[in-house]
């Protein structure tokens, strides 16, 4: 069965007093989804991994904003797959637009980020998403395309189930402005084609596809309503509990998840 996933994006915000108690908070509520269909993820700064302690949620897990595509060595300010498995991460986001744009990542490094953190055991967080320069130019699909096609398609069926897919257009990132459900539903569903044309149908309806982009308590539901749009990816609202998990509990609810 195909995942339902929140990942919460905190980007650089919260200190280590107020990333403990949002998490803590989050953590305490997370509880009531236990039995259901549904993987919540915090991915806070990494200096905040190690001290988050996930306690009994089975449904709770910690992320990585980003990690180095280098194994170890003399690597100022860099930090590790293996050092973010090490604290205890599930998870690491790779390709995030603010990564790719502040660190000039290309996708041939996004490549190496994603084969080392499966090799050293994380699950990856895979983002795509197009400039709105190239929505208007209506290459949109060609630009995802290549994204997910130079990153990730090298990887053999094992490895590939432990991708999530975040569709994240750039222009809906912080701006307040959401892809329409329309527009997230036609992209979510190239994803899906794209990867059943790789690998197969199977794989393709068991990957988790989720959205990213300005989604917030007024507009995850009809996101949700999607057939092919499996959670999101929060940035700002993620840092409001009670937003967090209403977007939450819409997912449950849309999904209707027993
Ligand atoms: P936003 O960020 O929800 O604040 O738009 C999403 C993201 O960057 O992952």
């Amino acid at each position: 069965m195909r995942r339902n996933i929140l990942a919460g994006n905190w980007k650089m915000n919260t200190t280590i007093s107020e990333g403990t108690k949002l998490f803590n908070s989050i953590e305490e509520r997370a509880y009531s989804f236990s039995d259901k269909n549904i993987e919540l993820i915090i991915a806070p700064p990494y200096t905040h991994l190690a001290v988050m302690d996930i306690g009994n949620s089975k449904n709770l897990s910690l992320a990585a904003q980003n990690c180095s595509s280098k194994e170890n060595g003399a690597y100022t300010g860099y930090v590790s797959a293996e050092i973010i498995k090490s604290v205890g991460a599930k998870s690491v986001i790779i390709g995030h637009s603010e990564t790719r744009k502040h660190s000039g990542e290309t996708n041939s490094t996004l490549k190496k980020k994603v084969d080392i953190a499966i090799e050293k055991g994380l699950n990856v967080i895979y983002c795509c998403g197009e400039s709105e320069q190239d929505r208007k130019q209506n290459r949109h699909k060609e630009v995802i395309e290549v994204q997910v096609t130079e990153a990730l398609f090298h990887l053999s069926q094992a490895d590939f189930g432990k991708v999530i897919v975040a569709y994240e257009p750039i222009w809906a990132i912080g701006t307040g402005i959401t892809a329409s459900p329309e527009q997230a539903q036609n992209m979510h569903a190239f994803l899906r084609e794209l990867i059943s044309n790789v690998y197969n149908t199977v794989i393709a309806n068991e990957t988790s596809i989720i959205y990213g982009g300005s989604c917030n308590t007024k507009n995850a539901n009809d996101l949700f309503k999607s057939k092919d749009i499996d959670g999101g990816l929060i940035g700002g609202a993620s840092l409001r509990v009670d937003d967090f998990i209403e977007i939450a509990t819409t997912l449950i609810d849309t999904k209707a998840i027993d």
